[in-house]
């Protein structure tokens, strides 16, 4: 039996980078996969092909985090054709190497909505089918940008410290439903929005990781799927490191 043999999960901004490693990695123990993206097609239609050919069910959806209609009707139509929602990946987010002299209102506004106020819709369009169920598990994308003083844009920091708090209050208050809420900061990966990082600043990172190297979105998307698992049963409103030792 697979980990995740008969569940079906629901991974936010699923196209490419770490969310597409999860999604396949979700699909290879026996999920199947539904994905959200907001622009780019050619990648998502790339994803479903892979999903299809692991032998599960995959839906692909352009709907933003931010459009909070249009996730309703997501959560809504896959509760239809999948019959539930068991799984919710909250990865979708958005970096920006500025410093905050530099940084324009709309700057902080877009990292903040995309990385906060998206889990929050994501998670509240899904909420309602896994407290009825009595059943669900949740897991939160933040970074190790959000928990460590590293030199790291500070909208970003601020959106992914945000995630942790957002775990811990939301276990509390859901727990009761038999539904956890977790939460897995990676620190920095191979590609994605920790691409445009200046060279002194991974110089740095890499200098203080023990492993001496980046993560990649492999090794980040096998400890997301047993993180979601249902032998990750007592793991609650817990935030998992995951940077080589940093
Ligand atoms: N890469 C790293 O080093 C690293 C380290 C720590 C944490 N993380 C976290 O891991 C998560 C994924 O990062 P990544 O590096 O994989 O990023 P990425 O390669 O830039 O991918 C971001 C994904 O999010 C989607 N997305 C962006 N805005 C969206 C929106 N408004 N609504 C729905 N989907 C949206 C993108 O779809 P489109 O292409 O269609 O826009 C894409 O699928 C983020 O939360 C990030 O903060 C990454």
């Amino acid at each position: 039996m697979r980990l995740l043999e008969g569940r079906v999960a629901l991974v936010t901004g699923g196209s490419r980078g770490l969310g597409r490693a999860i999604c396949l990695a979700l699909a290879r123990e026996g999920a199947d996969v539904a994905f959200n993206y907001s622009r780019n097609d050619a990648d998502a239609a790339d994803l479903l092909e892979r999903l299809q050919a692991a032998g599960v069910r995959g839906w692909a959806s352009k709907t933003s985090v931010l459009d909070r209609a249009g996730l309703q009707t997501l959560a809504r139509t896959l509760e239809t054709d999948a019959g539930q929602i068991d799984i919710l990946v909250n990865n979708a987010g958005v970096g920006q190497v500025v410093p905050l002299a530099l940084m324009e209102e709309e700057d902080w506004d877009r990292v903040m909505s995309v990385n906060v106020k998206g889990a929050f819709l994501t998670t509240q369009a899904v909420m309602r089918g896994m407290i009825k169920r009595r059943r669900g598990r949740v897991l939160n994308i933040s970074s190790l940008a959000g928990l460590k003083m590293m030199e790291a844009p500070v909208h970003y920091a601020a959106s992914k410290a945000a995630l942790k708090g957002f775990t811990e209050a939301l276990a509390k208050e859901i727990g009761r439903y038999g539904i956890t809420v977790n939460c897995l900061a990676p620190g920095i990966l191979e590609e994605g929005v920790s691409t445009n990082l200046p060279e002194s600043r991974l110089a740095e990172y890499l200098r203080h990781c023990a492993l001496g190297r980046k993560g990649t979105f492999d090794e980040c998307a096998e400890v997301a799927a047993f993180l979601v698992s249902d032998r990750n049963s007592y793991m609650n409103g817990a935030t998992i490191v995951l940077d080589g030792g940093v």
